[in-house]
């Protein structure tokens, strides 16, 4: 991968305290390679492209998303990377978010498909049961409480509203396993999603 795009994504990532750091984004670069492996047809730089500077454009780490998407497209073209695949690359990151196919599911091409199922699977297995505690610490939700119900429809509007971290399992990270795209993300979304039922066991009987 060509440095610049590195040194770009770091710059935007070094501060963030949400579970978005750098280390999410190499395993999801590294995700999104073992998924390639199996998906002959995508593009490979774009994978990698789309990969590495997914998070830099989003609501929760840039004050200014417009702005940030701008300088990404100014970037990405200095880079010499041609103007379909900017496109093709940005219409990926915009649209492959959990949060933005809540209200309707948006068709991603296969590039998009293994990026977002890449971004997905560090959300589950014991890496995403640390980050939703790590992300729940940051925000001061509760860890647990049984009075508080997990929310049933979650929209784009009433997905950032307060909840508990337990809660989160209920209303994001158990869905996660039948939303995969593609063949080699279900297999490894099936034994990280087996991991966080255990989880979830154990922590309910200690409790
Ligand atoms: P996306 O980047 O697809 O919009 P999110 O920002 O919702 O997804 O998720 C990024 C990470 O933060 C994931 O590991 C997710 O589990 C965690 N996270 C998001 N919202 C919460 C929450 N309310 N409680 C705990 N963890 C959360
Ligand atoms: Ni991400």
């Amino acid at each position: 991968m060509n440095k610049r795009i590195i040194n770009y994504r770091n710059e935007i990532l070094k501060n963030d305290e949400t579970g978005h750091s750098i280390d999410h984004i190499d395993r999801v670069v590294e995700l999104s390679k073992k998924i390639l492996e199996t998906e002959p047809t995508a593009d490979i730089e774009i994978t990698l492209i789309a990969a590495n500077i997914h998070d830099t454009i989003d609501e929760k780490i840039v004050n200014d998303v417009n702005k940030s998407k701008e300088e990404l497209v100014l970037f990405l073209k200095k880079q010499g990377i041609n103007e379909d695949n900017i496109e093709k690359i940005l219409f990926i990151i915009n649209n492959m978010s959990y949060s933005k196919n809540l209200d309707n599911k948006i068709q991603l091409p296969i590039e998009g498909q293994i990026v977002q199922d890449a971004d997905r699977l560090d959300a589950m297995g014991a890496i995403g049961i640390a980050r939703a505690f790590y992300y729940g610490g940051s925000k001061g939700n509760k860890i647990y409480d049984s009075k508080i119900k997990p929310r049933e429809e979650l929209t784009h509007e009433t997905y950032r509203n307060e909840g508990t971290v337990i809660n989160h399992f209920y209303e994001k990270l158990l869905l996660l396993k039948d939303q995969m795209n593609t063949t080699e993300g279900k297999r490894i979304a099936q034994s990280r999603h087996n991991y966080m039922e255990k989880f979830l066991k154990e922590f309910k009987d200690e409790y």
